[in-house]
């Protein structure tokens, strides 16, 4: 039984660094491919009004996305992410989540499939994808589609975003590293993750550490003071197969600028950018 709802915590911290991330990532490989092919492993239904239940619960978006809807830095990762949410929902009265971003901004030749298997989400994630051609919306595991779609005779672009409302989620994460070789050596993976607690962090970026793959980045920006709190005190991203000297320096300046705008209180840890 599912019972997260990301309209909760849509437009949050977390949320607006995973999509200045993603709507880089993807534009930038449209610049060398002609056709993308992209799996979206967990989709929720993309379109999040300011004014719901959902939203107006915690009012998460007031510490990330009303943070930084106002840039006017340079930054182009961050000018980029705003414009797009801005072509896209125009009278700026809700937050549109990754299926949207990605499908505004492909083009009809790439092919995009979306995974939600929470039944109610997916039946509103088909109506609010009605007009993007280029959608295949699935009622299904995220985590399996990706085994039965992706091989190493093919190229997606997979973007991966569970809630880790269960445990196991991680496990299948590092299910999904353990087997780069075997299925994903010609595919991009975007992984999230939240820091929940420093310590079980430590041992999740511990065991990645160890499984010695090649190419993977992991980028982490927290928001309060590890350790102080309870609940998300920032996040992560896993980036397999996008080593490029232009992505890395553009993800660091970037996390960098971020940060100083969704920083909660002075003096937390610096973002990180490392190889694992
Ligand atoms: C964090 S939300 C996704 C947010 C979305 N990626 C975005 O950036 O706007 C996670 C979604 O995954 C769905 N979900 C949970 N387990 C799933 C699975 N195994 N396969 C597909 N969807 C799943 C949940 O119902 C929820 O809507």
């Amino acid at each position: 039984m599912l019972s997260y709802k990301h309209g909760y915590h849509a437009g949050n911290h977390a949320d607006v660094i995973k999509h200045i991330i993603l709507i880089y990532l993807y534009n930038f490989e449209k610049k060398t491919n002609n056709s993308i092919s992209y799996i979206d492993t967990h989709s929720g239904n993309s379109i999040y009004k300011y004014i719901s239940k959902y939203m107006d619960k915690n009012k998460e978006y007031k510490n990330g996305i009303k943070k930084v809807q106002n840039y006017k830095g340079s930054n182009i990762l961050i000018r980029n992410y705003l414009t797009t949410i801005s072509k896209i929902t125009k009278k700026n009265n809700y937050y549109p989540g990754s299926p949207i971003l990605i499908s505004s901004i492909s083009n009809k030749k790439d092919k995009l499939f979306f995974c939600e298997l929470h039944n109610k989400e997916f039946d509103l994630l088909k109506i609010n994808l009605t007009k993007f051609t280029n959608t295949k919306i699935l009622n299904l595991d995220g985590f399996e589609f990706i085994y039965d779609k992706v091989n190493n005779e093919n190229s997606y672009f997979i973007f991966i975003d569970p809630s880790y409302e269960i445990k196991k989620d991680f496990n299948k994460i590092d299910n999904i590293l353990d087997n780069i070789d075997k299925f994903f050596v010609k595919s991009k993976i975007l992984i999230w993750y939240p820091v929940l607690d420093i310590l079980e962090n430590d041992t999740f970026i511990q065991s990645i550490r160890k499984k010695g793959i090649s190419n993977i980045i992991n980028i982490e920006v927290p928001v309060i003071k590890y350790g102080d709190n309870v609940g998300m005190q920032g996040s992560g991203l896993l980036l397999i197969n996008f080593n490029n000297n232009s992505i890395i320096r553009n993800i660091k300046e970037t996390i960098n600028e971020i940060q100083k705008i969704l920083k909660q209180e002075e003096n937390i840890t610096k973002p990180k950018l490392r190889y694992l």
